[in-house]
């Protein structure tokens, strides 16, 4: 799906903001057991399939600016027939080199013996800091070893730098190519919402939601969910990170559905909410109006130049007047805002960035500002409203939980919705769920 002049480009990139003298040392994710015998679904370290595309555990991947012999070594595993009839086949160390463009290629179990090499003589070693506490051991070994042993002429590293902070400001930054699968994603997500929408009827188990939400994205090519999905009726929806997904969708109550698949380790991230029987009450449409007002405001305001702080503002701003015109909050609009009063019923932030992760990494802030959007940015926009059975509120608002969340990339001219295609207007959802009950 990605071209491999793809992860080329962006090797080059990193090792021309890396400069001379320098070594970056990146690890595949580790396995993790899940029972005996079982492990977890295997998914690459974000950070290291940015780098290399490579897809299989037990490796790691070195790159050493302006090296004559090789600039990219890849540690991986070799062919093994054995291992192969069991487990799946293997790059090795010619795949490594041929499919995944590496200068060189050694086995994984001789990493010990040529990495402790390679940094001979490097100022400054990038690693993510923090992240394989064993790896940083087992360099900082290595460092000591070079200094307590430095020969004439070799000189041990005098910098640990953190990768994280050069890797992640680049993710930030989609390319065309990541752009595409992004909203590959985003529709493939976006069409299995409006399933639902197409399918749900009292009497459902939320699971039944889920499950149809899987089987439709799995159908499209996309198997692996970005996050575990959410499926809450009624008071469940007030739950923010409710994943039991295991009762009854009962008449009269709203769904709330945050789920999104991942496609080829991109996420996609969408939350709608629709009345268990296709027709909103009217305090359900009050509240659910008021979160779409705010959703729309908030994705006006992405555009080059806008603060990462202004959607969140924006939606702010359209929730708490509306909190107050409803009766659910009392006062000065400007003073409720300035209390955070809009927090009893709106406790998240509006968004965050989307990518490889579904909480995508990159720095909210730069010198201690809101960072400014540039084209190329991805974000979600998702504001709600909950209130729970039980709060200090007239009780025709109790159990009603809304999100309604898009992804939006920033673009040169302003934003593009990748999820537009699953409706969100309320009249839009009614008429779609009454022609599928037809
Ligand atoms: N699905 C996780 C989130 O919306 O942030
Ligand atoms: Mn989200
Ligand atoms: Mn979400």
């Amino acid at each position: 799906m990605m071209q491999q002049s793809e992860f080329k480009r962006r090797r080059r990139q990193l090792m021309r903001l890396m400069g001379d003298n320098t070594i970056a040392i990146i690890p595949a994710a580790g396995i993790s057991p899940r029972n005996r015998d079982v492990e977890y679904t295997y998914r690459q370290d974000s950070d290291f399939q940015y780098l290399t595309g490579f897809p299989e555990p037990e490796a790691l991947a070195v790159l050493i600016p302006g090296r004559k012999e090789a600039e990219y070594i890849l540690f991986c595993r070799e062919r093994d027939p054995e291992k192969e009839m069991w487990d799946g086949k293997r790059a090795g160390l010619e795949g490594a080199a041929e499919t995944f463009g590496a200068d060189d290629a050694f086995p994984f179990d001789d990493l010990e013996d040529i990495l402790s090499g390679l940094i001979e003589n490097r100022e400054k070693i990038y690693i993510a800091m923090g992240k394989n506490p064993d790896l940083d051991h087992q360099i900082g070994e290595w460092v000591l070893n070079i200094r307590e042993n430095s020969r004439a002429g070799i000189k041990a590293p005098l910098e640990f730098v953190d990768l994280d902070h050069v890797v992640h400001d680049l993710r930030l930054y989609k390319s065309r190519a990541e752009i595409a699968v992004m909203r590959k994603a985003a529709k493939i997500s976006a069409a299995a919402h409006k399933q639902l929408m197409k399918v749900c009827e009292p009497g459902m188990n939320e699971r039944q939601l889920q499950v149809e939400f899987a089987y439709f994205c799995g159908q499209q090519g996309a198997v692996e969910q970005a996050y575990p999905s959410i499926v809450g009726g009624g008071d469940n929806a007030c739950i923010l990170h409710y994943i039991d997904n295991n009762e009854e969708l009962i008449s009269g109550d709203l769904v709330l559905i945050d789920a999104g698949c991942e496609l080829a380790c991109y996420a996609s991230d969408i939350t709608r909410t629709f009345p268990v029987n296709g027709v909103f009450s009217p305090a359900q449409r009050d509240l659910y109006q008021l979160v779409l007002d705010a959703q729309h405001a908030a994705i006006a305001a992405v555009k080059p130049g806008a603060k990462w702080d202004d959607p969140h503002n924006a939606a702010v701003k359209v929730i708490t007047k509306g909190l107050v015109k409803l009766g659910l909050l009392k006062g000065k609009v400007s003073q409720l805002i300035k209390d955070t009063a809009y927090r009893t019923f709106f406790m998240h932030r509006t968004g965050h960035w989307l990518g490889m992760d579904v909480h995508d990494v990159g720095d909210y802030r730069v010198a201690d500002v809101s960072r400014e959007l540039e084209p190329g940015m991805v974000l979600t926009v998702e504001p709600g409203l909950y209130v729970a059975r039980g709060s200090k509120t007239a009780k025709k608002w109790w159990g009603i939980g809304i999100r309604i969340e898009d992804d939006i990339l920033v673009t040169k001219e302003g934003c593009d919705v990748l999820s537009s295609a699953v409706p969100k207007e309320i009249s839009d959802i009614e008429s779609l769920m009454a022609t599928a009950k037809k």
